[in-house]
C-alpha cells in the first residue's frame, strides 16, 4: 500500500469537479417523502408553532399544497389526520368518513404523479392520546391490532397507494398484510416503523398532530432508546410478518441502526427525520447559529450515508427547491 509522499488522499479534494467525481452519496428529490397534517374545516392553514414553515392543513389547502408538492418533484407524501372528534376507541380512525379517508379521496382526484402514504396509529385520533385501546392504564395489543387493520384498509379504499403503521404493536404487520389481501389489496405495500423508538425528539409531532398522551407515556410499546440488538428483532420480525419497507425512526441520533438494518437485511430502508430533528436545526439557524441550509443537507446526507434509501422529512420541499437551485 502506497505510503506519503506517493499517497496524498487531498488530491481527490482539489477541486470541485473532482470531487464531484469521487463523492458517495447523492441526496436526490426521489430519497424524499413529506408529511403533512390535515385538520377539519376549510381554507385553514394553522402554523404549527414549534415547526417553522409546517401547517395543520384542512383538505382543500392540503390539496393545494399536495400539487406545489408533486410539481416540485417530491415522490410521495404520508398523511397525519387530527380528527374533528375523538373517542375511547379512536373510531374516525377507521371511518371512511375519517378526515385522512376524506383527504386521500381529494388528493387522488386532483393531483397526478403522488404518492399518498398514509400512517397507521390510533394516538391522534383516542381522546387519551395513546396509540390503542386501554384496559385502565394499559394499551391492549391484539385489540389494537384489529383496529389497526380496520384503519389500514380504510385508508386503501380510500385511495391510500401504501400504508405505514407506526404503533409498534406486535403483529400489526401481519394483520394488516391479511386484511388488505382479503380485500383484494394484494398489490398495496406496506412501509413498517419498524424500530421505533421512544424518543424526546417528537414532541414538536404532537403539537402538530395533537397527540400528546394525558397520562404515562409510549414505553410499553416503542423502543428503549438503549438498545440496538432488539431493533434488529424488531426490523427481522416485521420482515417475517410482510413490511416491504423497513423504517427506522428517529433518524439522525440512530445512524448505527440504520446502517445494522441495511447491512443485516438488504431491504428498502426508510428513515424518519423526526419533528425534534427539524425543529433544532430550524432553532438554530433561525438564530443564526448554524448555516440552516447547510445542516439540513448534511443531515440528510447522514442518513443516506448511514443507509436509508429514503427519508421522511419536513425539509423535503425545501430540499427540492435547494436542488433546484444548485443544478441550475
Ligand atoms: C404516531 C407517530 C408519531 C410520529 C410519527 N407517527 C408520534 C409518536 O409516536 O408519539 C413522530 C413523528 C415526528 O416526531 O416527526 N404514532
Ligand atoms: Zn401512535
Amino acid at each position: 500500500m502506497a505510503q506519503y509522499p506517493n499517497k496524498r488522499l487531498r488530491r481527490l479534494r482539489y477541486n470541485p469537479l473532482i470531487r464531484d467525481l469521487v463523492r458517495e452519496t447523492e441526496l436526490s428529490k426521489n430519497d424524499l417523502i413529506y408529511p403533512m397534517f390535515v385538520i377539519p374545516g376549510n381554507k385553514i392553514r394553522k402554523p404549527v408553532k414549534s415547526m417553522p414553515g409546517i401547517f395543520q392543513l384542512s383538505v382543500d389547502e392540503l390539496t393545494k399544497e399536495c400539487k406545489e408538492v408533486a410539481a416540485l418533484g417530491i415522490p410521495a407524501v404520508i398523511l397525519f389526520g387530527i380528527p374533528e372528534h375523538k373517542d375511547e376507541k379512536g373510531s374516525e380512525a377507521y371511518s371512511p368518513e375519517g378526515i385522512v379517508q376524506k383527504a386521500i379521496r381529494a388528493i387522488k382526484s386532483e393531483v397526478k404523479n403522488l404518492l399518498v402514504i398514509t400512517d397507521v396509529c390510533m394516538c391522534e385520533y383516542t381522546s387519551h392520546g395513546h396509540c390503542g385501546i386501554l384496559d385502565g392504564e394499559e394499551i391492549l395489543n391484539d385489540e389494537t391490532v384489529f383496529l389497526l387493520a380496520k384503519e389500514a384498509v380504510s385508508h386503501v379504499e380510500a385511495g391510500a397507494d401504501m400504508v405505514a403503521p407506526s404503533d409498534m404493536m406486535d403483529g400489526r404487520v401481519l394483520a394488516i398484510r391479511k386484511a388488505l389481501d382479503d380485500k383484494g389489496f394484494t398489490k398495496i405495500p406496506i412501509m413498517s416503523y419498524a424500530a421505533k423508538y421512544s424518543s424526546g425528539y417528537y414532541g414538536p409531532f404532537r403539537e402538530a398532530a395533537e397527540s400528546t398522551p394525558a397520562f404515562g407515556d409510549r414505553r410499553s410499546h416503542q423502543m428503549d432508546i438503549a438498545n440496538a440488538n432488539e431493533a434488529i428483532r424488531e426490523v427481522e420480525t416485521d420482515i417475517e410478518e410482510g413490511a416491504d419497507i423497513v423504517m427506522v425512526k428517529p433518524a439522525g441520533p440512530y445512524l448505527d441502526i440504520i446502517r445494522r438494518v441495511k447491512e443485516k437485511f438488504g431491504m428498502p430502508t426508510a428513515a424518519y427525520q423526526v419533528s425534534g430533528e427539524f425543529s433544532m436545526i430550524k432553532a438554530a439557524g433561525q438564530n443564526g447559529w448554524i448555516d440552516e441550509e447547510r445542516v439540513m443537507i448534511e443531515s440528510l446526507i447522514a442518513i443516506k450515508r448511514a443507509g436509508a434509501d429514503m427519508i421522511l422529512t419536513y425539509f423535503a420541499k425545501d430540499v427540492a427547491k435547494y436542488l433546484d437551485k444548485v443544478r441550475k
